[in-house]
């Protein structure tokens, strides 16, 4: 059974080392936190990902997997190394790579000779010229190989990928990467490096600019009449268009989009490329956002500081616990700024923010309030009770962004209800 190193025990590395276990491989995990350390070896998964937590127990308890701080026990065994580390945004929105190029220095000596480094983490395009020169040894060789992972789904899009992605300066280097890979059968894409890198930035600034694009689609269907729903379906039968990822909601956040797309147009306005395209659709999603708090204002009937919004949901997307570059904080605090007083519940996120109110029950969120909007697709929101909702209200009025709540069952309780990009049934009128 080959082993393999796993630098970095955040989403990535994680999600890499329990798959990579269910596959067969020893798997050593090193981190530099003992915390999250100490909690690996005690079983407890450092983020919530559905699945994640059983399957490390699984490998724990029979000893395939091993977590620890210290590189000597971490590497010399491992034939591959994936470099897992996070590749926060600089001042300028490049990506930094820091710990990438610490990750490598520390490592580089305690290689096995011939061992195979694979960046898994998004890293600028030529980064694994970068690693090769930081761990400095001819026998090492270094690969590129993107994931592309989904919060909320990590565990399955790992073990079922559309397509696997290797880049090697080597074809012998790339082919003995996707033996990793074997047993899944999957669609593999062997190219250099700089196009495995480029792959999973284009491919995310492709997905955010398809989220944009159908945003703005439901802004001119408010403005021009039609429904977006409607729209999408018809777009989408389309084979060349498709019809995933057309679902309007209220902005693309989370750990990789907003990253990723501008770590794109830094990188290429370095290289003397002015990526106008791609700032428009950044600059269209931070407005977007903005957006949906006025058309949150704008269905409050007092004024704002007299009001209290309920929102549904925190984290970026359903799924999850995490807040990262959240649509849903930012319409928050952009509530927050106009004085409004704002109460929000989450089924799993939890933040502090100045003048956001954090409830433990859905309901909660109801009580005395003048508008509620669900911002995050939760599915258990489309499951509470409408006339429990409207009894604790104020006024009864929903904004729902994501269009998952039972706006008929919704409407006959007497809410008000506005969707983005299409008319609810109170508003066809008697054309519904
Ligand atoms: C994304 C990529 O999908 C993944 O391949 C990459 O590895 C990391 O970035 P993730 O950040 O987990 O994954 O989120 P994703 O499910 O892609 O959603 C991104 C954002 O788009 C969320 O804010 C989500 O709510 C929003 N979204 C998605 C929509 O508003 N409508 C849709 O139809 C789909």
């Amino acid at each position: 059974m080959e082993t393999v190193g796993i630098v970095g025990g955040g989403y990535v590395g994680l999600t890499t080392a329990v798959c990579l276990a269910e596959l067969g491989f020893q798997i050593r995990i090193l981190d530099i936190d003992e915390r999250k350390v100490a909690s690996l070896r005690a079983g407890e998964a450092p983020i919530y990902e559905p699945g994640l937590e059983d399957i490390l127990q699984k490998h724990l308890a029979s000893g395939q997997i091993q977590a620890t701080t210290d590189v000597t026990e971490a590497m010399p065994n491992a034939d591959f190394v994936f470099l897992c580390v996070p590749t926060p945004a600089a001042a300028d929105g490049s990506a930094d790579t820091r710990y990438l190029e610490a990750a490598s220095k520390d490592i580089g000596p305690h290689l096995k000779a011939n061992a195979i480094v694979i960046n898994k983490s998004t890293v600028p395009v030529g980064s694994f010229q970068v690693v090769a020169d930081r761990i400095g040894r001819d026998d090492i060789a270094v690969a590129s190989n993107p994931e592309f992972l989904r919060e909320g789904t990590a565990i399955n899009d790992f073990m079922n990928p559309d397509r696997v992605v290797i880049g090697a300066d080597d074809e012998a280097i790339a082919a003995r990467v996707g033996t990793l890979y074997s047993k899944l059968n999957a669609e593999m894409v062997l190219t250099d490096p700089a196009s495995a890198e480029i792959i999973k930035y284009a491919s995310n600034a492709y997905l955010a600019t398809r989220l944009t694009f159908i945003n703005s689609i439901a802004e001119v269907c408010e403005a021009l009449g039609g429904d977006v729903e409607q729209v999408a379906r018809g777009i989408g039968l389309d084979s060349r268009i498709g019809s995933s990822f057309l679902h309007p909601g209220p902005g693309w956040g989370g750990s990789c989009f907003p990253k990723d797309t501008r770590a794109l147009t830094a990188m290429a306005k370095r290289s003397g490329f002015d990526f106008a395209f791609m700032r428009g659709v950044v600059h269209a999603n931070e407005r977007h956002m903005k957006r949906i708090a006025a058309k949150s204002l704008a269905m409050l009937e007092g004024m704002p500081s007299e009001s209290t919004i309920g929102v549904l949901g925190l984290a970026f997307k359903a799924g999850t616990d995490d807040t990262r570059q959240s649509p849903a904080i930012e319409v928050v605090t952009a509530l927050v700024e106009e004085g409004v007083k704002v109460r929000a519940f989450d089924p799993k996120a939890h933040v502090e923010i100045d003048g956001l109110e954090v409830v433990d029950d859905a309901y909660k969120v109801a009580t005395g309030a003048d508008l509620l909007i669900v911002l995050t697709e939760w599915p258990e929101f489309a499951e509470l009770d409408p006339s429990m909702l409207a009894d604790a209200m104020k006024k009864p009025a929903l904004f729902d962004t994501r269009d998952i709540m039972p706006v008929t069952d919704f409407e006959a309780k007497g809410f008000t209800v506005r969707l983005l990009g299409r008319p609810s049934v109170g508003e066809l009128g008697s054309l519904a």
